[in-house]
């Protein structure tokens, strides 16, 4: 597969207040990482971890402080970039704020469509075949509604819609479906691989979930994001099988699982403190060594570098050699 989208040592500092006394918060410190055409690249970790900040950088809407960010070869940041942001499209969690509420179904479709060339004659078709598309049946119906009509499931369809008409060849999602009802989320999700498989739009698929992101990235890659580190990285299936860091170990020993009987005798990995640290005032050497319940001393003066350990399966831990085989039970 082509490379689409490469970062380079990306970082980025948020300066704090205009006397600029204190440190700023290293929201992304030397993240680089390749995205294919086509590719579902899942970007996990927990809140405030750095995941929103990298999908902006990727999209070309932030300029990060250092580090560089190409589309497809070209340095979207350099001269003559300009032309190539964003790179692709944007949809958040909160599909309400998304749009327009005094906009109709119809006209929130149509504005974007004319821009893209669409003839006033063919819009109401087009705007039928985009709704038919994504899901929101029968499209007569609804053209005429609000978005306050919708569920929030639909509205999240809508945005979908929506952002296809500029024919992207990437599209971030940022925690998508974290506002929709549980039993409306894997429906929003099968919509993002139909996406995916028929016009073979990449995904950066952001969200703090193991769970959603295992099911839609099961054929595409993950990287597990911490305290604006990415901690490992490859191939999900490869990765799911056979996790590296701490940090994932813990997540996947307290991810759900639907058998009892296996939730019973399973090993809860524990960490040593419950809060992750803030990125203003990050610890020393690896940033989870407070938390970690292998740490040793090395661990509090060194930064471990990310190794690859085959086949891109990287990992960032200096003890990846000598921590215990994993196994979840
Ligand atoms: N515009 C901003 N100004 C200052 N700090 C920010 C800004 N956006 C994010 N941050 C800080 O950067 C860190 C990462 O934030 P974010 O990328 O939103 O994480 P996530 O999406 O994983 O929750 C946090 O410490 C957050 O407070
Ligand atoms: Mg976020």
């Amino acid at each position: 597969m082509t490379e689409l989208l490469r970062l380079e040592e990306v970082q980025v500092v948020f300066e704090r207040g205009w006397i600029r006394k204190r440190k700023g918060a290293r929201a992304v410190s030397g993240v680089s990482m390749v995205i294919r055409e086509g590719e579902i690249f899942a970007l996990v970790g927990e809140s405030g971890c750095g995941k929103t900040t990298l999908g902006r950088i990727a999209l070309g809407l932030l300029r990060p402080t250092s580090g560089r960010v190409l589309y497809r070869g070209k340095d979207i940041w350099s001269a003559d970039g300009k032309g190539l942001r964003p790179t692709g499209q944007m949809v958040h969690q909160d599909s309400y704020s998304a749009l327009n509420p005094a906009r109709t179904v119809y006209q929130t479709l149509a504005a974007p469509l004319r821009r893209y060339g669409v003839p006033r004659s063919k819009l109401k078709e087009e705007a039928e075949k985009l709704l038919e598309f994504v899901g929101i049946m029968p499209p007569k119906y609804f053209l005429n509604k609000y978005p306050y009509h919708l569920s929030g499931g639909m509205r999240q369809r809508l945005v979908f819609a929506r952002s296809i008409i500029p024919k992207p060849r990437f599209i971030v999602t940022d925690e998508p479906v974290s506002m929709i009802d549980a039993s409306l989320r894997l429906s929003i999700l099968d919509l993002m691989l139909k996406l995916n498989c028929e016009f073979k739009i990449a995904f950066l698929y952001i969200t703090h979930d193991l769970a959603t992101a295992r099911y839609l990235a099961q054929e595409g890659k993950i990287a597990v994001m911490y305290l604006g580190k990415i901690v490992e990285e490859g191939r999900m299936k490869e990765v799911l099988e056979r996790p590296l860091h701490p940090y994932l170990r813990a997540l996947l020993s307290a991810a759900p699982v639907p058998d009892p009987e296996i939730a019973r005798k399973k090993k809860l990995l524990q960490l040593k403190e419950a809060e992750p640290p803030s990125a203003e005032a990050p610890p020393s050497g690896c940033g989870f060594h407070p938390r970690c319940p292998y740490a040793e001393g090395v661990c509090s003066r060194e930064e471990p570098p990310l190794r690859d350990f085959g086949e891109g399966h990287r990992g960032a831990c200096h003890l990846i050699e000598v921590l215990p085989p994993w196994r979840l039970m």
